[in-house]
């Protein structure tokens, strides 16, 4: 395929990605897959920098309002200077979701098992969503809303099927991440980044991120710098070694294992099943279907847009992307 006829299928498959959840992004993708001039200006990037959540970020980040009508985003693009292409060769999409704790915690919760965790996020950008025992949280069943946890800060998500939604928080006794670029809490222009790479009209997700932020400052995430691939099994010993006796690790990843290449994916797979040998430790995901294939398989097949959610390898639920409602089947 052309590299046009690529930056088209990105942004056309981006749309229907926001569609329902952004409607001043889906008409940008969409505007950008009509758009020869602006598609021209998009192939002089790298091909991993011409994503759209990096290049709406980095227009945004230089002052694009949104939400906005497509000419505004055309006419930005078109007359830039330099430095939106720069903020895009220079920054990443590293957007740190904590409302995906609202659908991680019952899949914690029903990890086999009590007791005290360790809690070791893969690919954890600011660490934001290893705390999940600093919120409270209501989910909506068909059957009444479910509570846990102290009154604020609060987490929400709709559910459907049989969910463990636990009515304790879990016990966090080890906290540790792992990222290529750990991102610092503390830092004001990376809290500004992060923000900008929040969705226009996504208000709610710009408050929680305000408040997960404040927590990780106040007790900053042992995060190590490097490739997961490379960093897991020697963390994850150090998290055992850490482990009270009777403890378990929970190794989780959200939204990161699409960014390894299809090689990377499954040596990520492979090595998870080597650490699953270990009976203290557990595995769980929330990522896109493509990202662990084998996993996803396990389940029913995924309607379009939808996480998988597993544990230990097996899909257990469907997600909303930043954890806005999960499916759990029984
Ligand atoms: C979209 S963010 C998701 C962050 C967080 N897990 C969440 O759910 O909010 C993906 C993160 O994965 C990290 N990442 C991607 N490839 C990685 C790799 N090979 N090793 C370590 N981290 C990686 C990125 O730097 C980024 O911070």
């Amino acid at each position: 395929m052309s590299v046009l006829g690529d930056v088209q299928t990105t942004y056309r498959s981006f749309a229907v990605y926001a569609a329902g959840s952004s409607p001043c992004f889906e008409e940008w993708a969409l505007g950008v897959v009509d758009d020869h001039e602006v598609q021209r200006w998009l192939a002089r990037l790298p091909e991993p920098k011409r994503q759209p959540n990096l290049v709406f970020a980095a227009a945004r980040w230089h002052g694009l309002a949104a939400p906005a009508p497509y000419d505004h985003l055309r006419a930005t693009l078109l007359g830039d200077a330099g430095r939106i292409r720069a903020t895009s060769m220079e920054r990443a999409t590293q957007t740190n979701e904590v409302g995906r704790l609202a659908v991680l915690v019952p899949a914690f919760a029903s990890v086999p098992g009590d007791g005290p965790v360790g809690l070791l996020d893969v690919g954890a950008s600011a660490g934001l969503c290893l705390y999940p025992d600093r919120w409270s949280y209501s989910w909506s069943t068909g059957r009444g809303a479910v509570t846990v946890g102290p009154a604020a800060p609060s987490l929400h998500a709709g559910v459907s099927g049989p969910a463990p939604l636990s009515e304790a928080l879990p016990e966090v006794v080890w906290r540790g991440g792992i990222d290529l670029n750990p991102l610092d809490a503390a830092d004001a222009d990376t809290c500004r980044w992060l923000l900008t790479l929040v969705w226009p009209e996504h208000d709610d997700r710009r408050v929680r991120l305000e408040e997960a932020l404040d927590i990780a400052r106040h007790e900053p995430p042992g995060l190590r710098r490097g490739d997961l691939l490379q960093e897991l099994p020697g963390l994850a010993a150090e998290a055992l070694a850490a482990l009270p006796h009777g403890g378990r690790l929970l190794v989780f990843s959200s939204a990161v294992i699409a960014y390894l290449d299809v090689p990377g994916r499954e040596r990520y797979a492979a090595l998870m099943r080597d650490l699953l040998t270990d009976p203290r430790l557990h595995w769980v995901s929330n990522e896109r279907p493509r990202a662990l294939p084998a996993v996803t398989a396990t389940g029913p097949p995924p309607p379009p847009g939808r996480y998988v959610l597993a544990v230990d390898g097996h899909a257990v639920a469907h997600t909303h992307q930043h954890g806005r409602d999960l499916h759990w089947w029984d």
